[in-house]
């Protein structure tokens, strides 16, 4: 039986309503680790299936939201535990690799270093890669790549919307910043995904009119600059607006790359790869449609043209799409948005 390398808990709560209180949030990852191993080491895992504390606080039962491989807990289990309020995110990527990123050749290049780093941090010293920045138009395959690359290295996948990191109250948006590197180092090597950064790296002439927004910037280059180059956690941010980013920031990545929007070859492939395993018959040319559809990214192909196509063929109740489906797809999207009359601005 294989041992489960990381397992990802949902607290779920108790079986039966009485007058206990909530199971208290877990404060120390590192100690929960070892208490919980203390009980469950031996038991087999997999998705879907509950643990149940009965130690200090019995019949506390945890959903297992992941355990990546399925198999027995040993003591080089990970174990974490989702904090329902958190607004970070730990997965376990799968089905996504390097090779399906189309182009962005300069961003696979990198990636394949990380990659090395990932699979050995000692290695590489002082020289260690830490904090790529990714820029580009939207669906271009900034998030894509990210996840490719915690998959193929076969570590954590950590993220945040940074614009959740903002929160209400003075002191919110540090305290995130910290939680999400203590996740990281609990359960480094990982790749840490700061996605929209635009929202909390911006220009300091912004961040004077947002207070909440240099809290946060200065906790994270506070955390940004504690990482010893071998703890193996590499973050990448990802925008669609570099040109708003404060330069003290930006300063701190050492690669800025860019994500460009698909040329014809590009389009093509990707139009090939997610026809590949398609529900319906395809009997279309794809050429035609690469070919109409500069300036599309990778997303617009995926998200609109072709799962437009392929809803119209199963409305029609058809088992293929054909060229035409796809075009049409395509100049739907191509339609100028009709203008507001001009008195309505007035
Ligand atoms: N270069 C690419 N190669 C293959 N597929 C792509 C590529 N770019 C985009 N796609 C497709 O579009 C989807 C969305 O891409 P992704 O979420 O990575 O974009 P993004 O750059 O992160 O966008 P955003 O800036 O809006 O977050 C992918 O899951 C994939 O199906
Ligand atoms: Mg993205």
């Amino acid at each position: 039986m294989q041992e489960v390398r990381y397992l990802i808990l949902r607290p779920l709560g108790y079986p039966l309503k009485a007058s206990y209180h909530e199971y208290p949030v877990v404060d120390n990852p590192r100690v929960f680790e070892r208490y919980a191993k203390d009980q469950w080491k031996g038991e087999f895992v997999s998705k879907g299936k509950m643990l149940f504390d009965y130690r200090m606080f019995p019949d506390f039962a945890f959903e297992v939201v992941n355990a990546e491989p399925e198999g027995i807990i040993t003591d080089l289990t990970r174990i974490l535990v989702e904090n329902p309020r958190s607004v970070i995110e730990t997965e376990i990527v799968k089905d996504v690799g390097i090779c399906d990123v189309v182009g962005q050749d300069e961003a696979k290049s990198k990636v394949k270093v990380i990659l090395k780093f990932l699979q050995n941090p000692e290695k590489f010293g002082r020289w260690a890669p830490k904090n790529v920045l990714f820029y580009g138009p939207p669906g271009t395959g900034k998030t894509m790549t990210a996840k490719a690359l915690a998959n193929e290295a076969n570590v954590p996948f950590i993220s945040v919307k940074s614009t959740k990191l903002i929160g209400e109250h003075v002191g919110d948006g540090a305290r995130r910043i910290h939680e999400l590197y203590e996740r990281a180092r609990q359960v480094a090597p990982c790749i840490v995904f700061l996605d929209e950064f635009d929202s909390i790296a911006l220009d300091r002439s912004y961040q004077d009119l947002r207070g909440d927004v240099s809290e946060v910037v200065n906790a994270l280059l506070t955390e940004l600059d504690g990482i010893e180059m071998n703890d193996g956690i590499c973050t990448i941010a990802a925008t669609n607006r570099i040109e708003l980013l404060d330069h003290s920031i930006r300063s701190r990545f050492e690669e800025e790359i860019e994500f460009t929007l698909p040329n014809f070859e590009e389009r093509l492939s990707i139009l090939k790869n997610n026809l590949k395993d398609f529900p319906l018959k395809v009997r279309a040319n794809l050429r035609v449609v690469a070919e109409i559809t500069e300036g599309f990214s990778g997303r617009d192909l995926v998200e609109k043209v072709i799962k437009s196509a392929l809803h119209k063929a199963i409305a029609e109740e058809r088992d293929y799409i054909e060229t035409s489906d796809l075009v049409r797809a395509v100049e739907r999207i191509k339609k100028p948005v009709k203008q507001p009359p001009k008195q309505m601005f007035v």
